[in-house]
């Protein structure tokens, strides 16, 4: 069984680890690093609850190995609150009831953070656009968007614009 040494960031953390080379990299970090926020759903790159930013872009951590992941910056949904509450992208998700089982919302939160450190200001379209690789059975997508309008709107007006 071939393993690798692997040094990689992880929310903003050095973290270095032995993985095997079919390891894929969201077994890495819920198995591996206990970080269980990001879900398996489909592990076919089709569901999207298993997003996480990869260098600030959302990947599939289901479709990657975690020996890829070496020398990279990773954010999972673990490291996008606000210094220990809750960010304002997730209290919007919260505010309009933007989940539902709560499966999907992971994914979704990565794909709308992805979204709005590219574009502070989207429109729905951007919105849809955006979230449209990630699956939910529950909300109908509005309460979705309506979540991400509002974090866009109150982060412009935290930042003055
Ligand atoms: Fe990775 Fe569905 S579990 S895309
Ligand atoms: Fe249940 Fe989206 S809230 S899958």
């Amino acid at each position: 069984m071939s393993r690798h040494d692997i040094t990689l960031r992880i929310n903003g953390r050095r973290c270095s680890a032995s993985v095997e080379a079919r390891t894929t990299l969201i077994d890495f970090l819920r198995d591996g690093l206990d970080l269980t926020g990001s879900h398996v759903g489909c592990e076919q790159g089709v569901c999207g609850a298993c997003s996480v930013l990869l260098d600030g872009e959302p990947v599939r951590s289901c479709l990657m190995f975690a020996v890829q992941a070496d020398g990279r910056g990773i954010v999972t949904v673990e490291g996008l609150d606000d210094g220990g509450g809750l960010s304002v992208l997730q209290d919007a998700f919260w505010e309009t009831h933007g989940l539902q089982c709560g499966y999907c919302t992971p994914g979704m939160l990565i794909a709308a953070e992805a979204l709005l450190r590219g574009n502070p200001d989207p429109d729905d379209d951007d919105i849809r656009e955006a979230i449209a690789g990630n699956i939910c059975r529950c909300t109908g997508y509005g309460q979705i968007i309506d979540a991400v309008r509002l974090a866009a709107a109150r982060l412009n007006q935290r930042a003055g614009t």
